[in-house]
Formats: structure tokens, sequence, C-alpha cells
């Protein structure tokens, strides 16, 4: 794939691929860590003498107009990270889009409303994807986030304009290839969460090639079933115990070796603060349940991490949102992020909660490689081809 440095953006109309679907509420956002990261994009665009234009998509308005779905709601967040004013244009095809762009002065910066207020946004529709191709010179991905599904504004769109990637969408790439595609060895795998029926496809690909791999969550519950171990009344999935089963053959047939809690904190309640105690991994009573691994896993987990020199994460090692059973998750996290420090390990790390759990620990912040990627750093850990990078390469 191109970048930036590729082209040539004087005087031109960049159209950029953003990913702005930031958390909102009472209608503020409350995270605005991925408008944060596509500032360098913005900026490069802007020092060169090109005008940015961004493409976004904001919730799942399924084809329809829906106010509280208006990309308006991210302005003031785009105008404090940019440092500058942002105009809107309450359409990313037709007249309006066309006037705003044809208004554009240099060091101007334009958002256009929702994508998905369009039906042919989702449906990758060639209309759609030519109508906002008409309003730019070049096509800019910098959406690593959305770049699994296959839009009309992510996908459609790179084939009909000179594309490159985004700084970020280079970052996300760069980071993930050095993680997963050519790391430094021996590599370790954190994968967490609660169920082994979503990531079966992640642990399948996983098992063949990395080194070890550290499975937490209510995902492990279900590994020890596998061995026969009761887990009493723990979140498990006994009609997945077979393909556990299947998993670990295929590990130890690579030469993976799967790292499973050896004791746990059980607890009889799911809340904060719940009475609960540490038990060896095989001995969970009957009314307990399973919500965080204990010390001695961490304790071996820490060993792990230790050993490797890269370390790819995804997802909590317990049920890292109610306090105490965070213990895990966070003692890991620091590990990992200490070794970083020290220059002993790369670590990356995204995914859904991942990064609110690892940040519970402070810990994120020190990691190589924060994604800023759910669905599709999943996707990408699954070995999948995303549709998004995929058309940057054609
Ligand atoms: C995300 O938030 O992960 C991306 O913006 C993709 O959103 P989607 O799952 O609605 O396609």
């Amino acid at each position: 794939w191109k970048t930036l440095d590729d082209m040539d953006l004087a005087g031109k109309v960049v159209l950029v691929r953003v990913d702005i679907n930031v958390p909102v509420e009472d209608g503020r956002v409350t995270d605005a860590t991925r408008i944060e990261r596509i500032k360098p994009t913005v900026d490069d665009i802007l020092k060169a003498g090109g005008k940015p234009v961004l493409l976004a998509h904001f919730g799942r308005p399924k084809g329809k107009v829906v106010p509280e779905m208006s990309l308006k709601i991210t302005l003031p967040a785009l105008e404090e990270a940019f440092g500058r004013g942002v105009i809107f244009a309450d359409d990313c095809i037709g007249l309006p889009a066309k006037q705003a762009v044809a208004a554009l002065s240099e060091g101007d910066i334009l958002l256009l409303e929702n994508t998905r207020f369009h039906e042919g946004e989702e449906k990758n529709d060639p209309a759609l994807a030519a109508a906002m191709a008409a309003l730019g010179d070049i096509y800019v991905n910098d959406a690593f986030s959305a770049a699994h599904r296959a839009h009309a504004s992510t996908e459609g769109i790179a084939k009909l304009l000179p594309s490159c990637a985004g700084r970020l969408m280079e970052a996300e790439l760069t980071a993930l290839e050095g993680a997963l595609g050519n790391p430094a060895r021996p590599l370790v795998a954190v994968v967490g969460g609660a169920k082994v029926s979503t990531k079966l496809d992640l642990l399948g690909n996983l098992v063949g090639k990395v080194d070890f791999l550290v499975i937490g969550g209510g995902m492990a519950n279900t590994f020890l079933a596998a061995q026969g171990i009761n887990v009493g009344k723990s979140l498990c999935e006994h009609d997945m115990v077979g393909t556990a089963r299947d998993i670990k053959d295929k590990a130890d047939a690579a030469g993976c070796r799967i790292v499973l809690p050896v004791d746990v904190v059980v607890a009889r309640e799911f809340r904060a603060g719940a009475v609960n105690e540490t038990v060896a991994a095989d001995a969970c009573p009957a009314d307990a349940m399973i919500l965080d691994a204990g010390p001695k896993s961490v304790e071996m987990i820490e060993e792990v991490f230790a050993k490797c020199k890269t370390l790819i994460w995804n997802g909590p090692l317990g049920a890292f949102e109610i306090d105490p059973f965070d213990a895990a998750t966070n003692a890991a996290a620091a590990k990992a992020a200490e070794l970083t420090e020290a220059g002993l390990l790369v670590s990356v790390a995204g995914g859904g909660d991942t990064v609110a759990a690892l940040n519970g620990a402070g810990a994120a912040e020190k990691f190589s490689y924060i994604s800023t990627a759910g669905g599709a750093f999943l996707e990408w850990m699954e070995g999948k081809t995303l549709p998004g990078v995929a058309a940057l390469q054609d």
C-alpha cells in the first residue's frame, strides 16, 4: 500500500475515511482517543497543502437518517483535537457536500455527514462510492478499525481514486504485522473474554502462530472443563468442550503451549466486593464460580512474559469490570508494561474491552502499541483479509 508520502496532495481535495465511531453520553464524546489518533493524518494533509474532507460512519442507522446518529455530535471533540474549526456538511454526497467542498479554502477541514445514512454504504453500492469519489481527487483510508467492513466508503471508493493509507492505518498495519506477521520470538498471545464460541477462529489461527497462548476469563473455564475439571457454577460453554480439546490438540501438534490457570479466585455472587477465596483450578466448589485467575497463575503468566520478546493481548483474564476480580488482569498487564519499558518486550493490544481492562492497571499507555480497533482487530487476529486494507493493496 501507498502512504501519504507517495501522493502529491498540494491543492487537492483529499477524501479521508476515518473512524470516529466514538462513545457518546448525553450528547458528548466520552472518549476521544479515535479522534486524537487521526490528527497526524489531517495535519500532514494540511501541511502538504491538501484539503481534508472527512468521511465517516457513526452508529448503526441502517441506511436511514437518524438525527441522534448525526456526526455533528463529534464536532466539538474534533475541533479540540485539531486545534481549529471544522466545517460540517449535512450529507456525504449531493448538493450539500458538493457546495461545501467547492467552498473550501486552504487550511479548512470538512466533515461530511454519516455515510451510513445511505443504504448504499453497507451494501457497498458502486453508485454511492462513485458519488463520494466525485467529490475529491485522492482517497486516504485511515480507518483500520472499520477496515473489516466492505462498505462503499471503505472499499468501493478505493478502487475509483488514487488511494493510500493514512498515518493511523500505517501505524496499525505496521504494529500488527510486527506482532503477528513477522514477530521477534518467542511470541505470546493473551486471549481472554467470556466465550470460546466467539473466538474460535481466533484461537484456531493463533495456535499455529504463537509459542505461548495464555487463555483467560470465562474461556479458560471451558478449557478446564475439557480436562475433566468440575468448574461448579462458573461461566462455561459445556457444548464447546470438544472444540476446546481440538484446539489443545492442534496447539500440541504445532508446538504451542497453552497456559491455563493453575489457581482461581472463586465467589458465590457476581458482584463487586463479593466474598471470595483462592483455590486450586481443580477445586472450585460446586456452588461457586471462577471470577479471576489466582496469584500462582499470574506468576506463571509473568514468567512466560519474561521469556518472550513479543506479546499480543486481546481480552481480560478475569471479570475485570468488578473489583477485586480485575487483579490478575492488572498484575499481568503491569508486568507486560514493565518489560516493555525495559525494552525487553514488544507489546500490542486491541479489541473491544481490552484497552479498558489494561487502562484499569494504568498499563495501557506503556504498551508498545494500542490498536484503536475492536472487531477489525479480532478479524485480523483470526488471519482474515480486511477488505478495506485489501482495497488499498489492489
Ligand atoms: C467499531 O467501532 O468497531 C467500528 O467503527 C465498526 O463499527 P461497526 O461494528 O458498526 O461496523
